[in-house]
C-alpha cells in the first residue's frame, strides 16, 4: 500500500510536467489548458491476465471488478473489463478515476451503454494482448447485450486520452458503438492511426454519421457533449524519425524516448508525462538500483516518509 508521501509525490509530478506546459511557450502544440489534473489522492492497483475468462457467477465477477478498480487511479498491468450486462443493471462508474494504465485494456462482452473513462490520460501498452496475430493494447468487442440483442454499448467516454504507446487498437461486433470513428487516432497513435483495426461492425454507422462538428473542434468527441472532446490535437507533424513525439517539426526536435504525451524540449526532463517512470523528476525506463517503483515513481529504501 503506498504512503501519503508517494500520493503527494506523484501528484507533484503530475502537476510538475503539466505545470511546464503552462509556463513554457510551446507554439501552442498541445491544447493544455484543459488538461487540469485534480489534486486527488492516487492509488494504485493491479490488473488482470484473465483475458475474456471469468470465474464464479457473473454478479461476484462484477463485485470483484468494482471492488479491484474503485478508486483505483494507476493500473498496474491490464484494464480486463469483460462480462458486464446491461440487463444485470451493471454499471462502469468505478473507471472514472482511473489515468494510466501499464499494460492493456479490454472491453469484451461489456453491453452497458457507457463506459466512462474521464480520466484516462494514457495506455502504456507494455503488455499486449495477441488477437488473430496482432498485438493490441486497446480492444473493444463483442457489446451486444446477450440477454437483448437490441441493446448495448453506446459510448465509450475517453475525452483525455493522449496516448496508446505501443500496441493496436481493435474495435469488433459493437452495433450500437458511436463516435470511436471522429476521433483523430494519429496524435494518440504517435502517429501509427494505421494500427487502429475497425473490424466487421466496429460501430455505429448511423450514430456515427450524425455530423455536428460545432461542438468539438474538427468534430472528434467520443459522445455528443462539449466534455467529450478529445483533447488529444496537435498542430504540427514530427519528422518520421522522432516516432510521433516531438517539440518542433525538425529531425532535430523529437522528444526523449522516456517522454509520454509530448515534450517541451529534448531532455528526459522536458516531458509532459514520463513512459514508464519518474525518478528525482527526469523520466526513466526502470527504476534505478536501491528504489522500488510507486506507481510512476522510483522510490528510494528508506525514503518513504
Ligand atoms: C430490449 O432493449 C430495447 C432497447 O433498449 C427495449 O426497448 C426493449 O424493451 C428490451 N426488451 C426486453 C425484452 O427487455
Ligand atoms: C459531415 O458532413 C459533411 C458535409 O455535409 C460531409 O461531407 C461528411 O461526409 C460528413 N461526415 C460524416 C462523418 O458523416
Ligand atoms: C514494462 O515491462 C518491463 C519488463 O517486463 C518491466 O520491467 C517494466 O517495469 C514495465 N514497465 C511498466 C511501466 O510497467
Amino acid at each position: 500500500m503506498c504512503t501519503q508521501h508517494c500520493h503527494v509525490a506523484f501528484v507533484y509530478v503530475l502537476g510538475l510536467l503539466f505545470g511546464i506546459v503552462a509556463s513554457v511557450d510551446l507554439t501552442a502544440k498541445l491544447l493544455d489548458d484543459k488538461l487540469d489534473i485534480d489534486l486527488m489522492e492516487e492509488r494504485e492497483c493491479y490488473g488482470t491476465t484473465n483475458g475474456f475468462g471469468y470465474s464464479g457467477t457473473i454478479d461476484m465477477h462484477y463485485q470483484r471488478l468494482k471492488q479491484r478498480y474503485t478508486g483505483c487511479t494507476y493500473v498496474n498491468g491490464n484494464l480486463e473489463i469483460t462480462n458486464i450486462w446491461q440487463a444485470k443493471n451493471h454499471d462502469l462508474s468505478f473507471l472514472k478515476d482511473i489515468r494510466y494504465v501499464s499494460g492493456y485494456v479490454l472491453f469484451g462482452v461489456v453491453s452497458v451503454e457507457q463506459i466512462p473513462m474521464d480520466s484516462l490520460v494514457m495506455i502504456r501498452g507494455n503488455h499486449t494482448k495477441e488477437l488473430m496475430g496482432d498485438h493490441y493494447s486497446l480492444i473493444v468487442a463483442v457489446t451486444a447485450d446477450s440477454f437483448n440483442l437490441s441493446q448495448g454499448l453506446k459510448e465509450i467516454h475517453m475525452p483525455r486520452l493522449r496516448e496508446i504507446t505501443n500496441g493496436k487498437v481493435l474495435f469488433t461486433s459493437n452495433p450500437y458503438l458511436g463516435y470511436v470513428n471522429t476521433i483523430d487516432w494519429d496524435p494518440i497513435m504517435r502517429g501509427r492511426p494505421e494500427d487502429v483495426h475497425f473490424l466487421d461492425s466496429a460501430f455505429d454507422e448511423e450514430v456515427a454519421s450524425v455530423n455536428d462538428t460545432s461542438v468539438c473542434p474538427g468534430g472528434s468527441r467520443w459522445g455528443d457533449d462539449v466534455r467529450l472532446c478529445q483533447e488529444a490535437v496537435y498542430d504540427n507533424q514530427c519528422h518520421d524519425f522522432c516516432d510521433g513525439r516531438c517539440y518542433g517539426d525538425r529531425f532535430s526536435e523529437c522528444c526523449h524516448d522516456t517522454c509520454a504525451v509530448g515534450c517541451a524540449g529534448p531532455l528526459n526532463t522536458d516531458c509532459f508525462v514520463c513512459k514508464d517512470y519518474v525518478y528525482e523528476d527526469r523520466c526513466v525506463g526502470f527504476c534505478p538500483a536501491m528504489t522500488y517503483t510507486s506507481m510512476q515513481e522510483c522510490v528510494k529504501y528508506g525514503d518513504e516518509d
